[in-house]
């Protein structure tokens, strides 16, 4: 077993998932104030320090993926955020793409970058304890989109990324996700999901990505929000499947879910029952952001007290998400 073969192994295998803790500072600031917390440097640290402390958290999680501040923060006891991580079990991961840009001539498309002195970046993260990374391209559905030189660019990006990740020594996750929002059908998610995995897998192919050693963090096949359809928790789950059995080679050794904006509880019976699909080649799990830290931000508001409280929901919706695995 290759060193790259066994930490995706290690991310994805027993009852453990990931958690996606990796917010840009944008972003995070933003959740924060929607909380009624200052956003500073600060905030975010003890915020994210309230998440990792969260007791037992590495029975029901294999790694955290940390945002480049949070990598090079201290929790309050002098340990670096990796370092504590590895200390607890569980494995640091780091975001390396730089965002989601508008794509030159269609505005309403991402890009995503970041490739720029990457393998220097990766050398950083590796000596400071990183074991893999995640990089997130963002396909939206509506009007002509996706448009195939979206899809071709991001793939691309996503193919040079994981390649020089797994150069550099880090498991690449690979995150194509296809959006919730919109008013699309769930028909219109199989297809563009199927679509975009397609020629993911071409490109990784291409790129001599070694599939051992990768996760795929895929979205789960729903309908648009705005959509008004209601499929079944089964229905979602088969769609879902179907669509990875057609194009996920059985090489990948795990895919781990993201949210996407799905509740907390709606993520989890999807997870569930997929599960009980029967045997699939790969690990299914969890790489859930908002599906698992919501609850615990909601509770913490930046107060201290709540503290205890907020750690309790982390713990809940992370043990929820093992129990179904
Ligand atoms: P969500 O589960 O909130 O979609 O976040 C997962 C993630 O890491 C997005 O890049």
């Amino acid at each position: 077993m290759s060193a790259l073969n066994k930490i995706a192994r290690t991310m994805v295998s027993g009852r453990r998932g990931i958690l996606a803790a990796d917010e840009s500072i944008g972003t995070m600031s933003a959740r924060l104030e929607k909380v009624g917390v200052e956003p500073t440097a600060e905030t975010r640290r003890v915020y994210r320090e309230l998440l990792v402390t969260t007791p037992q958290l590495a029975e029901s999680v294999s790694g955290i993926i940390l945002a480049d501040e949070t990598f090079h923060q201290k929790l309050g006891d002098g340990r670096t955020f990796p370092q504590y991580l590895d200390d607890i079990g569980i494995l640091a991961g780091i975001k390396v793409d730089t965002g989601a840009k508008p794509l030159a001539g269609a505005p309403e498309e991402k890009i995503t970058e970041g490739l720029d002195g990457l393998r220097e970046r990766v050398a950083d993260y590796v000596r400071l304890g990183a074991t893999f990374a995640k990089w997130r391209a963002v396909i939206t559905i509506g009007g002509d989109a996706p448009s195939e030189r979206a899809v071709r660019a991001n793939v691309h990006a996503l193919a040079r990324y994981a390649g020089l990740c797994q150069e550099g020594g880090l498991v690449p996750i690979v995150e194509p996700e296809v959006l919730m929002d919109g008013d699309h059908s769930l028909e219109r998610c199989r297809e563009v999901t199927t679509a975009v995995l397609e020629t993911l897998f071409e490109e990784l192919d291409l790129m001599r990505v070694r599939l051992d050693g990768i996760v795929l963090k895929p979205n789960m096949v729903v309908p648009g929000t705005g959509s008004g359809e209601r499929p079944t928790v089964g229905a979602v789950a088969l769609a879902t499947v179907e669509v990875l059995r057609e194009t996920v080679p059985t090489s990948v050794p795990g895919i781990a879910f993201l949210s996407g904006g799905q509740s907390p509880e709606l993520a989890t019976q999807h997870l569930g029952a997929m599960q009980k699909l029967g045997r699939l080649p790969w690990e299914l799990t969890y790489s859930f952001g908002r599906a698992l830290v919501g609850p615990a931000l909601e509770t913490w508001r930046g107060d201290d007290t709540n503290w205890a409280a907020a750690q309790k929901a982390l713990s809940e919706r992370a043990l929820a998400n093992a129990a179904v695995r």
